[in-house]
């Protein structure tokens, strides 16, 4: 086969558990490497995660464990995650992996080698949660531009590499190939703003921490993280080690699919190095946009508004999940993630058009055809205008998958399906079924529905992981379900026998709302004094919870907000404590939460947790743990 098609996402950052706008990110190019296979290309798609850095080394600190220890058990859960969620990758590469660090060692040995990169000294603004250099003006309010978080001076010997030596290379090859920064709107911001007023040569090396691959030559130094995880993008395939096959034959990517705020990193030090390197650069770097919460604010690990997203894959289905990311936010634009939007999107298009559509023309067959398609007789104008739906709708559907619009295929794929629920209300199979004379008329309605169904489950294959097979399982097909296939009206076989199933997607009932406005109130002690059993007292998870952060919630004279570790994780915890402690006193102390408590939001600030205090009136006091104690061990 010699249509290849070479796709990646970005290498997360084990530094806490992931959550659903990184799936966001895997879920689309898993639906682009799916509709790349279904049309024929040797699809290689790559995940994996980036495992150096000084922010991994601060985190597996502050839990205790060595950092290999602490990502570990992170890539763990990260694995299982595109597991649960269905993503079909064909490799997954860790940056502490062998094949990874000794080709960085050479690929930054021989860019030394050949003068492009040099010693010096770095003095200037580092964000470590971000990983980036910043200059002055850069800043946004002396904070980091990216995260709006503070920044610290570092200043050290470190090795620089020569971005401002290919400036103008680079600023031609953006020019000369327009889809190489998609969408439009990045490219120019990174022309405009990073390259046109001019590149610094980028500081490659830290020796201030000691988390990352060693400079050969030079062991006191690690490279740069960033140098170190773009790099992957060629290690996992091979380069310059004994089996570079794979190299030869996918790369240069075809996609690297990224969030918008490290399209800089994928569009200006990476095809640098890439020059240098004297390799050819990815046909094309597109930057998709946030999913954010409430007013904006980027959902996050370090935000405390982290929900696992397995737990959305269970109240609402993995389908349910999938459809959602792909189809609710314009693909390039931030969009806002809403349980409600999620459950409403269920609803909407997956139970009553999908799931209503199958379940009706299932039972159907089976009521008047004893559960085998019949076959069709001549088409009247309601067949001809479903059919030649399903016509544009394909060719829409490739047209928007070629140009990365995701969500724009699905809703083609909707136009059929809301297409073939208007043909039921037009042809009223129930009417026809009352005049034996209408048999025919019947039957060809049936067979265009089923024949309808089986397409949009073909059509379905690049998004949803699951229910493509339930379909064909209750149209009773095992064939003609590949994507060259829903292109021919007609293939499904007179005879072929359905079987009523579940419904696809159950509708979700909707609860209202709880607003919590401040502290909740306390819930009356149980009247009796009936004892409890061990295991109620076990449906209370306790754990001990180191303090990272404190501060006063604005507004509120009760309320503190608290960032607290419990080793593999962190959160944020809203405690009514403020009268009787300063934020400081609390900083690297110690205490006891409840960890299963259903998040709330006091003040507005979602709550994951409550810290366990004694006392009442003017003396309440927290309880701490002693030291030796580690965070996140269970209190029994
Ligand atoms: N490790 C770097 C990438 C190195 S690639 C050579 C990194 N990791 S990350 O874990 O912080 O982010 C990985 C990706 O997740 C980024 O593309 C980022 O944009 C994406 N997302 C993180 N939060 C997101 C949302 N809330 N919404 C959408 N994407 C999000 O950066």
């Amino acid at each position: 086969m010699d249509k290849k098609y070479y796709i990646t996402t970005p290498i997360y950052y084990p530094s806490g558990s992931l959550h659903i706008g990184h799936c966001y990110c895997t879920v689309a190019a898993d639906s682009i490497a799916r509709y790349k296979r279904l049309r024929g290309y040797d699809v290689k798609f790559l995940t994996g995660t980036d495992e150096h850095g000084q922010k991994i080394e601060e985190k597996a600190k502050a839990a205790g464990v060595t950092p290999i220890e602490y990502v570990d058990n992170i890539v763990t859960g990260i694995k299982q995650l595109w597991k649960d969620l269905k993503i079909t990758n064909d490799d997954f590469i860790r940056t502490t992996e062998e094949r990874h660090e000794k080709i960085v060692q050479k690929i930054f040995t021989k860019l030394y080698e050949q003068g492009d990169i040099y010693k010096g000294e770095y003095e200037g603004k580092y964000c470590t949660p971000c990983e980036s250099f910043w200059t002055e003006t850069q800043l946004v309010d002396g904070k980091c531009p990216d995260c709006g978080r503070e920044v610290k001076l570092v200043k050290e010997e470190s090795y620089f590499f020569k971005l401002s030596k290919y400036q103008d290379r680079l600023l031609k090859y953006i020019e000369e190939h327009p889809d190489f920064i998609q969408p439009e709107s990045r490219k120019n911001e990174m022309i405009n703003n990073f390259i046109k007023p001019g590149l610094e040569d980028l500081c490659v090396s830290r020796t201030s921490f000691s988390w990352g691959i060693p400079v050969t030559f030079d062991p006191k130094h690690v490279i740069y993280v960033w140098l170190d995880a773009l790099t992957n993008y060629i290690t996992a395939l091979g380069y310059l080690s004994d089996n570079d096959e794979e190299f030869k034959k996918y790369w240069p990517a075809d996609l690297h699919l990224v969030g918008k705020e490290i399209v800089r990193f994928h569009t200006i030090i990476w095809p640098i190095m890439l020059m240098a390197l004297d390799l050819p650069i990815p046909k094309q770097v597109f930057g998709h946009g946030w999913l954010v919460i409430g007013n904006g604010q980027k959902i996050g690990k370090s935000f405390g508004n982290y929900v696992p997203p397995q737990e959305y894959i269970e109240k609402y289905s993995l389908d349910a999940v999938r459809y959602y990311l792909l189809r609710e936010v314009p693909f390039g634009s931030d969009g806002n993630f809403t349980e409600e939007s999620l459950v409403n999107r269920t609803n909407s298009d997956l139970a009553n058009d999908l799931g209503n559509l199958l379940s009706r023309t299932v039972a159907m067959i089976e009521k008047y055809f004893d559960g085998v398609v019949p076959e069709a007789s001549q088409d009247d104008e309601f067949a001809k205008s479903l059919k030649e739906t399903i016509n544009n709708s394909i060719a829409d559907i490739e047209n928007y998958m070629d140009k990365l619009e995701i969500g724009k295929s699905l809703e083609s794929v909707w136009n059929i399906i809301s297409r073939a629920n208007k043909y039921i209300d037009e042809t009223m199979p129930w009417a026809l079924a009352k005049d034996e004379s209408k048999k025919q008329e019947l039957a060809t309605v049936m067979y265009n529905l089923a024949e309808t169904l089986r397409i949009v489950s073909v059509l379905l294959r690049p998004y949803l992981a699951e229910t493509p097979s339930k379909i064909w399982e209750q149209l009773g097909i095992t064939d003609n379900t590949d994507w060259e296939d829903a292109k021919t009206f007609g293939l499904l076989k007179v005879g072929t026998k359905v079987k009523k199933g579940e419904n696809l997607f159950p509708r979700i009932e909707v609860k209202p709302k709880e607003e919590v406005k401040d502290l909740p109130k306390k819930e009356e002690a149980p009247k009796s004094n009936d004892y409890i059993t061990i295991d109620d007292f076990e449906k209370v998870k306790l754990k001990v919870a180191k303090v990272l952060e404190a501060e006063k919630v604005e507004g509120s004279d009760k309320l503190l907000k608290l960032k607290v570790s419990l080793g593999n994780e962190e959160r944020q915890i809203v405690a009514g404590i403020q009268k009787y402690y300063e934020p400081s006193e609390l900083i690297g102390k110690k205490l006891v939460i409840v960890a299963n408590l259903k998040p709330i939001k006091l003040k507005g600030i979602e709550s994951c947790g409550m810290v366990i205090a004694a006392g009442d009136g003017d003396i309440v006091k927290v309880l701490f743990v002693d030291d030796l104690v580690k965070e996140g061990e269970d209190v029994h």
